[in-house]
């Protein structure tokens, strides 16, 4: 065990180690008083200096647990003061599974993350912040390919492919994300104890790792996609592509509590640079949606409601 002298703050994070959680744990961790537990997959994944990483693969809730256990060892009961749940993924088909047998991107983003902050949730700071990523693709009134119902079943197990399933799976993904922050904001031990439950969408982000796309795939973004969203994004300000600095330091921010949402509001949207609090999706809003999901998950990943 590393000893680190007068923690003033713990934040423990995913999906620190690239893109917009990169930019963002850069910012978290300046400050001398902050530990920052980083859990990383594989290995050669760089953090700042004096950040700390332990094993986590999202797409096995066998590692999400160990990882749990292991904040939890490192942290000796000292309470966290933000969970950022960062990481995502997207593909272009639906074709990958799990080390569990779930489709992975339903897994990965929402299903690895439902896990961890149920696990991690008890173990958080009075007053304490926990961010889930989302994305405003979520909404059908900006992506047309974003879910209009929600049936968990089918994502974890999709029976087919087809076109635009995996832009549909993320999309799904990342409404899972905000229907779980809503449930996470209702818990009655969240609520009595101050903390707060955020969905973020950094918007459209530039310059991350994002998608699978090989070298052909990224130049096609490039030339094509890139500079039909800037045409797009006069009209719809959701298109206007932001810089992974300026996305990881509204992260920051809201990981630090010095970005605050008005009261009763969940959904953080980063829109052409600037702070905005609306309404997520009708979908999203839904709570027989929001309660279906998260009896449904808790029984795939084995907890009680
Ligand atoms: N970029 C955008 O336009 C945009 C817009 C809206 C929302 N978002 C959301 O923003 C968040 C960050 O995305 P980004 O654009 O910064 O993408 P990114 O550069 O690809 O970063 C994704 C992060 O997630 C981690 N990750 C992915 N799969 C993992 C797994 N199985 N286990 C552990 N870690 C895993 C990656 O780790 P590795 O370093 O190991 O790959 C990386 O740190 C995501 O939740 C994304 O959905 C992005």
């Amino acid at each position: 065990m590393t000893d680190t002298p007068q923690i003033a703050r713990v934040v423990v994070m995913t999906g620190a180690t690239s893109g917009i959680g990169a930019a963002a744990v850069q910012e978290i961790a300046r400050d001398p008083g902050t530990l920052v537990l980083v859990g990383a997959r594989g290995t050669g994944r760089t953090v700042p200096a004096g950040v700390e990483t332990l094993p986590l693969d999202l797409a096995s809730l066998g590692s999400v647990r160990e990882f749990a256990d292991a904040v939890l060892r490192r942290l000796g009961g000292t309470p966290i003061d933000a969970l950022v749940l960062n990481a995502g993924t997207q593909s272009r088909s639906l074709d990958g599974r799990t080390a569990d047998g779930f489709e992975t991107t339903f897994a990965v983003n929402h299903l690895a993350h439902y896990l961890l902050a149920r696990l991690l949730t008890p173990h958080l700071a009075d007053d304490a912040r926990i961010i889930l990523t989302t994305s405003d693709t979520h909404d059908p009134a900006i992506t047309p390919l974003a879910p209009k119902t929600l049936d968990p079943q089918a994502r974890a197990h999709p029976p087919t492919s087809g076109f635009g399933a995996g832009m549909r799976a993320y999309a799904a993904s990342k409404l899972c994300n905000l229907l779980t922050v809503r449930s996470l904001a209702e818990l009655p031990e969240v609520r009595e104890r101050g903390i707060r439950a955020l969905a973020y969408n950094p918007g459209l982000t530039g310059g991350t790792n994002l998608g699978d796309a090989g070298p052909g795939a990224k130049r096609f973004m490039t030339l094509v996609v890139f500079p039909v969203f800037r045409i797009v994004g006069r009209f719809k300000p959701a298109y206007v592509m932001g810089p992974p600095e300026r996305a990881g330091q509204v992260l920051a921010q809201l990981a630090a509590g010095t970005v605050t949402p008005p009261a009763g509001h969940v959904y953080v949207s980063l829109v052409k640079g600037d702070i905005t609090y609306p309404e997520p999706a009708p979908l999203a809003r839904d709570d027989e949606v929001r309660d279906d999901l998260w009896r449904q998950s808790a029984s795939m990943v084995g907890l009680a409601p």
